[in-house]
């Protein structure tokens, strides 16, 4: 019998997914390589500082500071993307895939920015690209949409994609916790990114939305196409009246496809669930991701959705794939193997036209005659009123209103929030919120 084929991979990258890649790697190889036969060798990882103190012992000749040396190097197999950001990472990507090497990818922003020239990279050398960790961390969600759910057409797709995000919502919520502690206390925990604006200001999940939404409908929609809305004017007296309106808060993605229009939307933006929503009872650092698709119907999916165990292990799956492709050729290989040829195309939704019930929360002049002077602007724009709460606001003299509608667009509430802003009873920028009537 032959020795088995033995694949050397190397690390882009030794932070906390880096690390955690290795860790577990070393800790489960045995077991992987009986399963795969095929020998794994950690060969090389790079860093940016080689003084920095690791979590994670690794051999000292392993290390260097040159990522393109390891993308570049004839005898690693398998080049694991790990380090972040789009100007070095994709230089290292496309230097790996040129050379028909095959790179595992966790970087959600290079995918949404520059996933077009990455596949048809790989594809005119040879190389092939894998990405399971860039969406929902542990969850194997791009596995789902690219083979177990390939019979299908997905009219609705949406989920919390950011366990940062999640897990302030969580702490804000339960525990009153004030936001900057609870960001601080998540960076510490390996959750956010290197750039935490990127997580609460929502880019993060439009970046994991891009990704879904071309696996989902062939289609690459940029941030600059969708709706994105972070998290950072959410208090915990938002959370304490949605829930008194039977809602919870989360931040959400939301993919919509009319196929009898054609028209795909994409927008991310925290949202009002249900209380009884399986989404809105996903806690902390989980994602949750329900799929509708039209042959299956709806599919549920929930996991860790960020950290250093949940995304090595979206990485050593990708690993696990890419033995099995080295090993058995491209014919033994599964379904998931992407190509960028043009799918039936779909225009983007006009965003004025999306439609929605709102939550908006006004800080007021606490006088007679304020109500009705927000309720006359929102008639004007036609935004009928469902309910209104009233109640203490910080500022002395002033009053919290907060008003939910009845459906309506975006038009018309981009409209009246116009309006609300130029009343001198208004005394600072409202906070908008959507509802989500996802199981109707
Ligand atoms: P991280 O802890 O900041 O690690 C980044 C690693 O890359 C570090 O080892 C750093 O070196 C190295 N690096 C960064 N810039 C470099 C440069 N210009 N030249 C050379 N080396 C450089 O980040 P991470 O959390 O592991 O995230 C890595 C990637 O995984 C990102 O794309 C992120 O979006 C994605 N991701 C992260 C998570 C998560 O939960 N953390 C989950 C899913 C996906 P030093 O260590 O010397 O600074
Ligand atoms: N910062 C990201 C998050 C990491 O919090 O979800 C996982 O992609």
């Amino acid at each position: 019998m032959s020795a088995p084929l033995t694949l050397n991979i190397g690390l882009c990258g030794f932070g906390t997914v880096g690390q955690g890649v290795w860790k577990h790697l070393s800790a489960h190889r045995a077991d992987l390589e009986t399963r795969l036969g095929v020998r794994l060798n950690l060969a090389r990882a790079s860093v940016r500082n080689l003084k920095k103190k690791r979590d994670v012992k690794i051999p000292a000749r392993a290390l260097t500071t040159d990522p393109l040396a390891i993308a570049r190097d004839p005898s690693i197999h398998i080049v694991c993307e790990l380090m972040g950001g789009t100007t070095l990472a994709r230089e290292v990507t496309l230097a790996a895939l040129k050379r028909g090497a095959v790179v595992v990818s966790a970087n959600k922003a290079l995918i949404c920015e520059h996933g077009s020239e990455i596949i048809a990279t790989a594809q005119k050398n040879g190389g092939h690209f894998f990405f399971e960790a860039s969406v929902a961390g542990g969850i194997p969600i791009i596995k789902a949409l690219r083979e177990g759910l390939v019979a299908n057409r997905f009219p609705r797709i949406y989920g919390i994609l950011n366990g940062t995000c999640n897990y302030i919502h969580t702490q804000m919520e339960e525990n009153d916790a004030p936001y900057a502690a609870v960001l601080a206390e998540a960076k510490r925990l390996g959750y956010a990114e290197a750039d935490e604006s990127l997580d609460v200001d929502g880019w993060d999940t439009a970046h994991k939305a891009s990704v879904l939404a071309w696996l989902a409908h062939g289609v690459w929609v940029k941030t600059d196409q969708m709706i994105v809305e972070g998290i950072s004017r959410i208090t915990p007296a938002d959370f304490k009246t949605a829930a008194t309106l039977g809602f919870g808060i989360k931040l959400l993605a939301v993919i919509t496809r009319d196929f009898a229009k054609n028209e795909l939307c994409v927008r991310v933006h925290p949202t009002l669930l249900p209380e009884g929503n399986v989404v809105a009872n996903v806690s902390g650092v989980f994602n949750a991701i329900s799929v509708t698709g039209d042959v299956v119907g709806t599919t549920f999916y929930s996991g860790r959705g960020a950290g250093q165990d949940a995304t090595a292990s979206a990485v050593i799956s990708d690993i696990a794939d890419a033995a099995s492709l080295l090993r058995h050729g491209k014919g033994g290989h599964l379904l998931g193997e992407i190509t960028s040829a043009p799918r039936v195309t779909c225009r983007l939704a006009p965003p004025q036209n999306i439609r929605s019930r709102y939550y908006l929360r006004l800080t007021v002049k606490d006088q007679p005659g304020v109500l009705a002077r927000v309720a006359s602007v929102m008639a004007k724009q036609k935004v009928s009123i469902a309910s209104v709460i009233q109640g203490p606001a910080d500022q002395p003299g002033a009053a919290s209103l907060v008003l939910t509608t009845h459906e309506s667009n975006e038009r018309a509430i981009g409209a009246t929030l116009k309006q609300l802003k130029a009343l001198a009873a208004v005394l600072d920028e409202p906070v908008l919120l959507r509802i989500g009537d996802f199981e109707r």
